[in-house]
């Protein structure tokens, strides 16, 4: 029998391939789902292979991750618990719809991950898997303590060499990071107590600190198509470009730096420092276009449902008819958000330098304070008599009460 194993490269995940295969005698595909992790895949064909794989799949899903996973996100400005624009969050689903297509062309009858089990993404894998391949079974060698008895990368590397895996794997303790086009997220070390300040030049992976960012701020340009950018600086790019080229933009002036300790789905604060270069401005940029487009009740709604849908993806719920119900009235609010957007880039800040929409709500000769044929300023003396009369009526009768 089959067991489809994500496999990122590392050390966890390389441990656990003999150990499938000594534990429950399967054979062992990997899967390496690239959402754009970056230089990570190198050698890995033959690490897996050395280490007992009997194949390897590595899947370029880097285009699919950003217009069906990122993009919903952006337009509904999905952010959890106000700071964490979800980037670990966004790439599971993905990854677990890919796991389980390869598990269906492969006849696997398992799939197995080697995420925590005091962690979110382990809720994230699976509840994708379960929405999607019901009947398929998970494995997660970390929650099987009474078979999976390695506690540390010691055990892990003693482990591989004596099933004759001799692999260069550096034994250092790092950071625990994930990273994808989206984003690249610390964990770990002294970020683990959180009165400690993040050791931030050991820790930076695409940014540089504010404070070194260049003296002179940086003007960027983008276009949007109902919700969805199009160009940069002049360039027609499609979406995983834009946020390559954005990515190297905020990396270059130090925006997008996080440091949050949040709720965990299982329960725990964890503290975590993200670094989201590129998302981060694209998410502001696309937020200002809004600005002029949407009515204000609308975009009260979407900002409600743009909460909601940050926690329905932060908790792994992807595949769900609340996500897709979610992401239709989104779409809906997105018809007009075309036009464009100027801001400046400077020192971890993104200053705006102006807007436009032929789709725009802003009048000119309305907002302006000279009198026109829109708006007469005597229909506010009746507006203002109902607008307040619940609290004047409220009042009327204190002062009553007070006399008596
Ligand atoms: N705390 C973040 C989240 O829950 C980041 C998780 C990072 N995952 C990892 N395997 N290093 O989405
Ligand atoms: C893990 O525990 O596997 C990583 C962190 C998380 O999933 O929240």
């Amino acid at each position: 029998e089959k067991v489809v194993l994500a496999y990122s490269g590392g050390l966890d995940t390389t441990a656990i391939i003999p150990w499938l295969k000594e534990t429950f005698d399967y054979e062992v595909i990997c899967c390496c789902i690239d959402c754009g992790q970056g230089n990570e895949l190198v050698g890995l064909d033959e690490r897996a292979k050395l280490s007992g794989a009997s194949k390897l799949y590595i899947e370029n899903v880097i285009d699919e991750f950003s217009e069906d996973f990122i993009m919903p996100c952006v337009k509904a400005g999905a952010v959890y618990e106000n700071k964490y624009l979800l980037g670990t969050s966004m790439a599971r689903p993905v990854i677990a719809k890919k796991l389980v297509e390869i598990a269906r062309k492969e006849g696997a009858v398992a799939i197995c991950h080697g995420a925590t089990g005091k962690g979110n993404d382990q809720i994230r894998f699976e509840l994708g898997i379960k929405a999607l391949a019901p009947d398929i079974k998970v494995i997660a060698p970390w929650r099987m303590t009474d078979v999976w008895t390695m506690q540390s990368r010691e055990d892990e590397l003693a482990y591989c060499k004596a099933h004759g895996i001799d692999l260069p794997f550096d034994a250092n303790h790092s950071y625990s990071r994930d990273r994808n086009l989206w984003h690249i997220s610390h964990e770990g070390l002294e970020l683990e107590d959180p009165s400690n300040e993040p050791n931030y030049d050991d820790l930076l992976v695409l940014t540089t600190p504010p404070e070194k960012a260049p003296d002179e701020g940086e003007y960027v340009t983008m276009t949007f198509e109902a919700g969805v950018p199009k160009t940069l600086n002049g360039k027609e790019m499609k979406v995983s470009e834009i946020i390559t080229e954005l990515n190297k933009l905020g990396g270059k002036h130090g925006i997008g730096i996080v440091d949050i300790v949040e709720n965990r789905v299982v329960g725990m604060k964890s503290r975590g420092v993200y670094e989201t270069p590129g998302g981060t401005i694209l998410m502001a940029a696309h937020e200002q276009l809004e600005e002029l487009i949407l009515d204000r009740e609308t975009l009260k709604t979407k900002k409600d449902l743009g909460n909601l849908l940050a926690e329905v993806v932060y908790e792994g719920k992807w595949y769900t008819p609340l996500r897709e119900a979610i992401q239709a009235f989104v779409d809906v609010t997105q018809k007009y958000v075309t036009g464009e957007v100027k801001f400046k880039l400077f020192k971890g800040n993104i200053i705006k330098a102006g807007e436009s929409s032929p789709y725009s709500l802003y009048n000119e000769s309305l907002a302006s304070f000279t009198t026109g044929d829109l708006y007469d300023h005597h229909d506010a003396d009746g507006f203002i008599t109902l607008f307040g009369l619940p609290l004047k009526v409220r009042a009327m009768k204190m002062q009553e009460l007070e006399k008596n």
